[in-house]
């Protein structure tokens, strides 16, 4: 029971909400390079796709002009074809720092069929579509600097050809959901959720590369080596075809990634309309998407969202967080709303009763309280599930999960992850997004 109290988190008092605002401002402006804010100067030494655009929200109210910075820098390096790459290369940066570097995607080479810049390194794979939401919400920090620098005009297109990319050559189940192809795409690369997929996926041999990560990283909370082998292999066949959108080994259908398209396109309606362009395109494809994702993956015995394996056609039977993001959609029927907010609260999520949200089944055959999205608790995944919350209105659920965000953010050193049970601090630490996103979270709640 003490251990239990101990995990619950009062709201800070003032004086604590000053303290962890400096803080979170100290690790944004320390991992910044002068375009982009790396997530980590260690573990992840370049810019990272949906990391950049968690990083712009908080960064906005630190300055707006850096929050843009850190959005175009990362829409500059858009390919022809209107994806935009999980990693952009910082030149600066030893190749050996980081790994699968430049040297392994070769995207300005293998990827010039598919539009890749010629004079930007960046991988050929994708991360979850936030940054049109980022865009809107970076923009509404100071609207008026935001006009005079035509920041929206600007980012309109670039948006627009980033989501025909997600809801065209990655349709690929043809049902109007947009696919992922590496487990690196949905951003939580060893869920349970891929251990089917990516079981029939020959790993490529231990000894052909080598992992940058455990440098870093302790390797309990990593992902493990036979994980690594088959990511590899993946991302080599890809780049192989010349990242060409069709003879996927791996391909799934991810809650999350759905969800956050859909909340981006309902803000790239807004900024269509703020950019003088048609918002009714977005608005029909968002609900299109809407009505696809709760046809497609909805399991209401469950109460949650699942992923779906496309090469098997099967819908994944295993619990993870991103079955339950949905939540910050906001044209959901109203039972899928219940059964998500009953799913959160019971015994496989238990909200409220322990540090933030755990990013799989506490009860899941797979659970492990430290390996990275097998388990622990992330501040991305608690951000939006605050946001989800108070959108559909459980005003308390998400007080008390905002209150949680900026307790554990700062007692865990702003860890890239925490233990779920005991919000011990995992991953690396001073990690961006957690700074970014409980200075958010701080700045709503002295408004
Ligand atoms: N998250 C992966 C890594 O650990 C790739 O984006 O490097």
């Amino acid at each position: 029971m003490t251990a239990l109290l101990h995990s619950l988190a009062l709201p800070l008092t003032p004086a604590e909400t000053d303290r962890l605002r400096r803080h979170a401002a100290a690790v944004l402006l320390g991992n910044w390079t002068g375009a982009a804010t790396v997530p980590s100067r260690t573990l992840y030494p370049h810019q990272w796709s949906w990391d950049s655009a968690f990083i712009a929200i908080g960064l906005r109210h630190l300055s707006v002009r850096r929050a843009q910075r850190e959005l175009e820098t990362l829409l500059g390096a858009q390919w022809g074809d209107g994806r935009l790459p999980h990693i952009v290369f910082n030149p600066a940066v030893p190749r050996d720092a980081y790994f699968p570097s430049t040297d392994f995607w070769r995207s300005s080479t293998a990827g010039a069929a598919a539009g890749a810049p010629a004079r930007t390194e960046t991988s050929g794979i994708v991360q979850p579509p936030v940054h049109a939401l980022a865009a809107w919400l970076v923009h509404q920090a100071d609207p008026a600097a935001s006009e005079r620098r035509g920041f929206l005009r600007r980012a309109y297109p670039r948006l627009a050809a980033w989501h025909d990319y997600l809801t065209g050559s990655r349709d690929l189940g043809g049902a109007g959901l947009t696919a992922n192809v590496h487990p690196w795409e949905p951003g939580m690369d060893n869920s349970p959720c891929w251990d089917g997929p990516l079981a029939r996926v020959e790993p490529a041999p231990p000894d052909s590369f080598r992992r940058a990560d455990l440098v870093h990283g302790d390797p309990a909370d990593r992902p493990t080596d036979l994980d690594y082998g088959r990511y590899v292999k993946l991302a080599a066949d890809y780049r192989d075809r010349g990242y060409a959108d069709t003879g996927h080994a791996f391909a799934v259908e991810d809650p999350a990634a759905n969800a956050l398209l859909i909340a981006s396109e309902y803000a790239l309606a807004e900024i269509a309309a703020a950019a003088g362009a048609d918002p009714a395109p977005h608005w029909h494809r968002a609900d299109r998407l809407t009505s696809a994702l709760v046809d497609r993956l909805w399991d209401a015995e469950g109460g949650i969202f699942r992923c779906r394996d496309l090469i098997s056609g099967e819908l994944i039977d295993e619990r993870s967080v991103s079955g339950l993001l949905p939540l910050i959609v906001p044209g959901l029927p109203g039972r899928v709303v219940e059964g998500l907010l009953a799913t959160l609260s019971g015994d496989h999520f238990r909200l409220g009763e322990l540090p933030l949200v755990a990013s799989y089944d506490l009860k899941g055959r797979s659970f492990d309280p430290a390996r990275y999205w097998r388990g622990p608790a992330w501040f991305n995944t608690a951000w939006l599930i605050e946001r989800g919350l108070r959108l559909h209105g459980a005003e308390d659920r998400a007080d008390a999960l905002r209150a949680a965000v900026l307790a554990w953010a700062g007692r865990s050193g702003f860890a890239e992850y925490v233990d779920p049970f005991t919000g011990k601090a995992r991953g690396t630490r001073d990690f961006s997004w957690t700074a970014a996103l409980a200075l958010d979270l701080a700045a709503e709640t002295s408004r």
